[in-house]
């Protein structure tokens, strides 16, 4: 049978739409696509924020613009998109970063808490998801990097649920990449370890030593260490989704790249 696939799309060209722009990992990759994107749209709740990202990024030689909206909000996410693509031109690549942390034992999880977990890293992707996926499927071109977790798939204390949205992310973004296949668009994820963003603080800033032990690990909570030896800079994790949006990775798909120094010790 004649393989009627579209050819690859060329990787991250046209307009790069990164989520969660304003934040750690998003701005990192903000700043890491600035040299190859032609256009980057940089979607995020924090607007001021936004617009420190949108300098650093137009200092760099790209063109860049900025969207404020929730990903969780369904009508919100389908109009942004739509204006993303009126102002930037087609989306032609996706690294969505936008994501919220909570961290606590399963029992005593609270509805709200639960509840944010799930309506950001859940539905805010699944939203993502149909808005850019359909349109790239439409057009038979585009390419996904999701940023998920090694939380996903290792029972860590207190990140119960935080996981389990990670888990769920993980195979909307693994069934995303193989209903797309057919239509030329990529689904890939990166899925980092600690890495030195404000949500890492955010978690550690109560105690320092927490840090230290998430390094060395921490026989009492049953974790196992870095085997690097460091916790990563979102950079590390930006060169991964780089190579994953770029067309070396153009037989990858349905993948899961894990960036952690080792630390989930994978098969
Ligand atoms: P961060 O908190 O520094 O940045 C996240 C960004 O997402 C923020 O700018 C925030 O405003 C934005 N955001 C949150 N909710 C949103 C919403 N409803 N709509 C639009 N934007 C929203 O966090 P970081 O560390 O950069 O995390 C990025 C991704 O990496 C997240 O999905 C996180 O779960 C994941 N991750 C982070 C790790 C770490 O150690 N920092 C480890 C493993 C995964």
């Amino acid at each position: 049978m004649p393989d009627t696939r579209p050819a690859p799309d060329g990787g991250a060209t046209g307009c790069t739409l990164i989520t969660g722009a304003a934040g750690g990992i998003g701005a990192a990759v903000a700043d890491r696509l600035a040299s190859s994107a032609d256009v980057v749209a940089l979607l995020d709740v924090d607007e001021e924020a936004l617009w420190r990202v949108q300098s650093t990024v137009e200092a760099r030689g790209a063109k860049a613009a900025t969207f404020t909206a929730d990903i969780s909000d369904p009508d919100a996410i389908e109009r942004t998109v739509a204006r993303i693509e009126h102002t930037c031109g087609p989306i032609r690549a996706l690294a969505h970063a936008a994501g919220v942390l909570d961290t606590g034992a399963v029992v005593d999880t609270g509805d709200d808490t639960a509840r944010r977990l799930v309506d950001v890293n859940v539905i805010g992707l699944l939203n993502v998801l149909r808005a850019v996926g359909g349109r790239m499927r439409d057009r038979r071109a585009g390419v996904i990097v999701v940023i998920g977790s090694n939380a996903a798939g290792t029972p860590r204390f207190d990140m119960g649920v935080y996981g389990a949205t990670k888990a769920a992310a993980e195979m909307l973004t693994r069934v995303a990449g193989l209903e797309l296949a057919e239509y030329g668009v990529r689904a890939n994820l990166v899925a980092p370890g600690s890495t030195d963003t404000p949500m890492l603080r955010s978690m550690y800033a109560d105690d320092r030593t927490m840090l230290e032990r998430s390094v060395r690990g921490d026989p009492t909570r049953f974790r196992v260490g870095i085997p690097l030896g460091r916790i990563a800079e979102p950079s590390d994790i930006a060169a991964a989704v780089d190579f994953l949006l770029s067309d070396d990775a153009r037989h990858i798909t349905m993948q899961t790249l894990y960036v952690d120094g080792g630390a989930s010790f994978r098969a």
